[in-house]
């Protein structure tokens, strides 16, 4: 018999049966027959599946003590031989012999014992949580989803920018920021960590003309919401001579190829975070929606006409001018369109200084893009590159015009059209990962009173 190191995923092939077999993983769930022979159920993070392994009553006697340390979350390697059981239709390992990495000490106290935890208690053990299958699943799709939205800005001929974490400016003009205290004397300057990367992109824009970053970004609100994080990673674009609806188009174009490719390569996650459909159609009907692009595109006005109807539900007044929150997202997405949203032309008042002002002067040329059950995914306008009227917004906004120097320069040397948007990744990822909490969709969250890990 030839021996073959295998991952999980490899060895399920015909062409293993009745050879010898050797895997390296850690142990979900161990069970015992009262014939004495035992059952383990193995992975090892390739493959969502486990393998099961059964040790013979012979095998158990060899191993002896070794045995009592097979509990859930040992790491070991085990040699077998790969065969069907005919009765449980599946295939499984006959061990001949297991090397023991690393016990469970006190196996009782194991916070990831095989039993249901809530996401709650996963989340004060977010340096073990990785080896439950949720957070695997959600780990897998995220990798899709990164590497997916770098191919797609690739294939539409957008260059990477990384752009920096430490900042002198507020990109918002209204954000709060961690700022870094101790390092002043460093660059004679207060520094702060970044809320955006958009007005380094906009330089690059101005040369590149197709751009885009993707980085972690920093938010000093104390929200506690489910989908507010300090620390949090944003896509950004800009595109050169661009106009609204071209950051519209390529938003809903990268969207529906993501959530394409996601579904081509991860149907076993989705399947796992969606279980109570198991029809593939049923299971992804929301992300089907977003793959065909139907989204409902409208302006702000509209949607106040709308709401107004129903004032009587909200807990404040509808009129032209208020923010659109929680409780107007929710209803329009899932009561009213039931579908994603995308509302145009807010309010000036509401929005970035940076936003291009439109000839009604009242409202900017802006998109915000909601989907059913999150909220705001993405948002974005068309840029203001006409100095005069740029210089106003920072008076009127009460930012210090000195700190925007080079942005502004940006207007004074060839200024451009143009336009972009930025994009909440770890929202997105809770929308398609099925997921009601953000603290539970990136690797270590970090929020208000909260640093744990
Ligand atoms: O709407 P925001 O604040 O827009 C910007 O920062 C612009 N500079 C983007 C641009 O045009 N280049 O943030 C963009 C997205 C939001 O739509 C939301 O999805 C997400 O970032 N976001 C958050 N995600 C998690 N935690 C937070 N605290 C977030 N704040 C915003
Ligand atoms: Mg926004």
């Amino acid at each position: 018999m030839k021996n073959i190191n295998k991952k999980i995923k490899n060895i399920f092939s015909k062409k293993n049966i009745n050879k010898e077999i050797e895997i390296n993983g850690w142990i979900k769930t161990k069970r015992n027959t009262k014939k004495g022979t035992s059952f383990i159920d193995i992975y090892d993070g390739l493959s969502i599946n486990h393998i099961q392994i059964t040790i013979k009553k012979n095998i158990i006697k060899k191993l002896k003590k070794k045995i009592k340390y097979l509990t859930s979350g040992c790491s070991l390697k085990i040699k077998g031989v790969l065969n069907y059981n005919k009765k449980y239709k599946k295939k499984e390992i006959n061990t001949t012999n297991i090397k023991i990495f690393g016990k469970i000490k006190k196996p009782n106290k194991y916070p990831i014992s095989p039993k249901y935890h809530t996401l709650k208690h996963l989340r004060n053990v977010s340096h073990l949580r990785p080896r439950t299958k949720i957070i695997k699943a959600i780990s897998k799709i995220r990798n899709t989803l990164i590497q997916n939205l770098h191919t797609f800005f690739l294939k539409k001929n957008f260059y990477w920018i990384p752009t920096p974490i430490i900042t002198s400016i507020d990109t918002e003009g209204y954000s709060k920021m961690f700022e870094l205290k101790n390092k002043k004397l460093f660059f004679n300057k207060k520094p702060f960590l970044t809320v955006s990367g958009q007005l380094n992109l906009e330089s690059y824009a101005c040369s590149l003309s197709n751009v885009y970053n993707f980085g972690p970004v920093f938010r000093a609100e104390k929200s506690n919401t489910k989908k507010h994080l300090a620390e949090f990673w944003m896509l950004e674009t800009e595109i050169a001579f661009g106009k609204l609806h071209n950051i519209i188009n390529i938003s809903k174009e990268m969207l529906s190829f993501c959530f394409k490719k996601i579904l081509k390569y991860n149907y076993k996650e989705i399947k796992f975070l969606f279980p109570k459909n198991n029809k593939y159609n049923e299971t992804c009907n929301n992300i089907k929606k977003i793959i065909k692009k139907e989204f409902i595109e409208i302006n702000y006005k509209e949607i106040i006409k709308i709401l107004k109807k129903k004032e009587k539900i909200f807990t404040n007044n509808i009129k032209w001018g208020i923010d659109i929150s929680s409780e107007h997202e929710k209803y329009l997405t899932e009561k009213y369109f039931k579908l994603p949203l995308i509302i145009k032309n807010s309010p000036k008042k509401n929005k970035a200084f940076y936003m291009k002002t439109n000839e009604d002067k009242k409202t900017v040329s802006s998109m915000d893009i909601i989907f059913p059950t999150i909220g705001e995914i993405i948002g974005g306008s068309e840029r203001e590159d006409n100095i005069k009227i740029l210089d106003k917004n920072i008076n009127k906004k009460k930012l210090i015009k000195k700190k925007y120097w080079w942005y502004r320069e940006l207007r004074k040397y060839g200024t451009i059209p143009h336009a972009g948007f930025g994009l909440g990744f770890e929202r997105l990822l809770m929308y398609i990962t099925n997921t009601k909490n953000i603290r539970d969709v990136i690797p270590f969250p970090r929020y208000h009173n909260y640093l744990k890990f």
